[in-house]
């Protein structure tokens, strides 16, 4: 008998049980309420589709840093290097001011393992309300795509003068040619295999160093790209458009800073915060990718048990996709479309009385 999936042993068709070894950082507040979900499913999703997980969980978070001072541990980066992906819930605690959470545990991971493209799905789903009148769902359906690693948010500067009246703050945006055509090509790759239409977030009015080049680089990328169609907003215009247009989108490229205005944004315009999901993507695959959900730690429900869990989930399925289980992941999209249109089970932020585990084992029951 020929076999295509594998080995023929004594005529029996034996598949290729593909182990994925993933770091499980929960983190901080709903972080450790909606990974769990992210788990149930993958698992689900692991047994329809013939692969198995092994987890590794590790509690680094603002709780961590309370008693130990550290976010990680020094080698933190060490240990994770080692996993086929990271798998996070939030980060984030009122104790801890935000600056020390984002730069003592993302942006090093993010940093460290040249994650340099964040990736967000934006798609209005039917059973979700959104703030925008008027459209359907399968309308609005695109991709932000934000440079992850250089732009906007350097660690170059510093502070004068410090509480005198003379006092002053330097911060310096950081372009290189290769991070700039790096994630602009990557949009265009991306565009490939949608709707071929990529959309440039600039500022090249205002910001007159930085942003031409940005511009520029876009200019000489599209020209690779001649079956793309390309177009460029300044960021202010871009932003109503998502509102007045979201259906002119497709693929959405910017910096580190409008990419991250922007892939909030989009979620909103489709409901919830709490569905929307995203990927830290290392394309050439030298270092783990982290997945985790746009949303933060949401100290105000946190320990409820009411956070929707479907930005999690959704993440999970993203990681499916770079972990080359393109079915499982689409299978995991479908589940949480079904449930979503089906309607009787939802949390509160969608306008229902449902709990994350519900939600959670609705999902995973469906794959
Ligand atoms: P947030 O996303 O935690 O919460 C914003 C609002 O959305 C809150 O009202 C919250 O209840 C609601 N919400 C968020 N996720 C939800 C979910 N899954 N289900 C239902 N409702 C949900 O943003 P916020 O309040 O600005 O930040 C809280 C903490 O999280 C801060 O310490 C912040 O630094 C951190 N944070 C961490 C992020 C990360 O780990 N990547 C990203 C954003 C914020
Ligand atoms: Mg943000």
């Amino acid at each position: 008998m020929a076999c295509s999936e594998g080995a023929t042993i004594f005529n029996t068709c034996v598949r290729h049980m593909h182990n994925f070894n993933v770091a499980v950082i929960p983190g901080d507040g709903i972080g450790k309420e909606v990974v769990p979900e992210g788990i149930r499913v993958l698992e689900a999703a692991g047994r329809r589709f013939h692969f198995t997980f092994a987890w590794r969980e590790f509690d680094w978070s603002c709780e961590k840093y309370l008693s130990t001072g550290v976010m990680m541990p020094s080698d933190g980066l060490e240990q994770l290097s080692k996993f086929d992906a990271i798998f996070l819930g939030a980060v984030g605690d009122p104790r801890v001011a935000d600056h020390v959470s984002l730069w003592g545990l993302l942006i090093p991971i993010r940093r460290g393992f040249r994650q340099y493209v964040n990736l967000r799905p934006v798609r209005l789903f039917a059973g979700i309300d959104s703030p925008l009148k008027n459209w359907k769902p399968g309308q609005i359906d695109f991709t932000v795509v934000r440079e992850n690693n250089e732009g906007e948010y350097s660690n170059i500067g510093g502070r004068l003068y410090e509480g005198t009246p003379h006092e002053m703050a330097v911060q310096q945006t950081v372009f290189t040619r290769r991070g700039v055509e790096r994630i602009q090509r990557f949009a265009f790759d991306l565009a490939r295999q949608s709707n071929k239409h990529v959309t440039s977030a600039t500022k090249s009015n205002g910001i007159i160093f930085t942003m031409p080049f940005w511009d520029e680089c876009f200019r000489k990328i599209s020209a690779e790209y001649p079956d793309v169609r390309a177009d460029q907003y300044h960021i202010d215009i871009l932003t109503a458009h998502f509102v007045r247009h979201p259906d002119w989108f497709d693929v959405v490229v910017g910096s580190n800073l409008f990419g991250d205005i922007l892939s909030d944004l989009g979620p909103a315009v489709v409901g919830s915060i709490g569905i929307a999901p995203s990927a830290n993507l290392n394309p050439e695959k030298e270092f783990p990718s982290m997945f985790e959900p746009v949303h933060g730690s949401a100290p105000d429900i946190a320990g409820q048990g009411v956070a929707n869990p479907i930005g999690q989930i959704w993440s999970g399925a993203l990681m499916l996709r770079h972990l080359e289980q393109p079915e499982a992941a689409a299978a995991i999209e479908k589940a949480i479309a079904a449930v979503l249109a089906e309607g009787s089970l939802r949390t509160p932020d969608i306008g229902g009385q449902s709990s994350t585990s519900q939600m959670g084992s609705a999902i995973a029951a469906l794959i």
